[in-house]
């Protein structure tokens, strides 16, 4: 089976799977971070190496200050005690986004989750939370303009030499899913899915089980990737 090695998910559709239950917004964040905890583990079950998952963005500050709290609550509980399934199956996990305006408490509690699975090879969870990918290439320019000042020599730099200057050292994403029905990629991981294969799906997210990431495999699995060449038979 051709399984995608990177992985990424925009995990839209909390909001409106509470709603319509008649719950608080915040619920279906909560649901939505068990079905967060399951497809991790199933991924790598899968044979996905990387799962990258998009969180909480730069611009999701703009939410009322009740969301936002909870969410940072969410993440705290989670990595502080909810994360030890992820740990016990090998997983490391690294969190991606600027850490400015993050709350203290939180800023320990990735510390404490990124700490605590450090050693982890089973596979990786990349959390992106006060994550946007202009600001992450833009970090990246500013840490590259460092090093050509102290004497980097860029005369043969590549496209493949600029990942080591994003947030995580990670391979290219392979395929991206998006749940809850909207067509965007609402500024995510802009470099790393130069390549990627394109998912969407209607499901909200926490509904978004093993089966549902089941078919966005057979899809990858039944795409032929070109990468801007032709395929084995067409060039033949
Ligand atoms: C987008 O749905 C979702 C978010 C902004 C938050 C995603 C967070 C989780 C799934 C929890 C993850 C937990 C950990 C520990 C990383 P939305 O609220 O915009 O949904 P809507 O479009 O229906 O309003």
């Amino acid at each position: 089976m051709n399984v995608p090695k990177h992985v990424a998910i925009i995990m839209d559709g909390n909001g409106r799977w509470a709603t319509n239950r008649g719950l608080k917004r915040s619920m279906g964040h909560l649901e939505g971070s068990k079905t967060l905890e399951k497809l991790a583990i199933h991924a790598i079950d899968m044979g996905v190496k990387i799962l990258s998952v998009y969180a909480f963005s730069t611009d999701n500050f703009k939410r009322s200050k009740e969301e936002v709290d909870y969410l940072m609550d969410l993440f705290i509980k989670m990595f502080n005690t909810k994360f030890e399934k992820i740990n016990k199956k090998g997983i490391k996990v690294v969190i991606s986004g600027r850490k400015e305006n993050l709350r203290a408490d939180v800023i320990e509690a990735i510390n404490t989750i990124e700490e605590k699975t450090k050693n982890n090879s089973a596979g990786i969870l990349n959390i992106c939370l006060n994550y946007g990918g202009q600001e992450e290439i833009i970090d990246g320019a500013i840490k590259l303009a460092e090093d050509i000042k102290n004497g980097l020599d860029i005369k043969n730099f590549t496209k493949e030499d600029f990942y080591h200057y994003l947030y995580q050292d990670l391979p290219p994403i392979d395929l991206l899913i998006r749940t809850g029905g909207e067509l965007r990629l609402s500024n995510f991981m802009l470099y790393e899915l130069s390549y990627s294969e394109f998912y969407f799906t209607n499901t909200l997210f926490p509904d978004f089980d093993k089966s549902e990431f089941n078919k966005a495999l057979f899809m990858y699995e039944h795409t032929d990737r070109r990468f801007g060449g032709l395929n084995v038979k067409e060039n033949n």
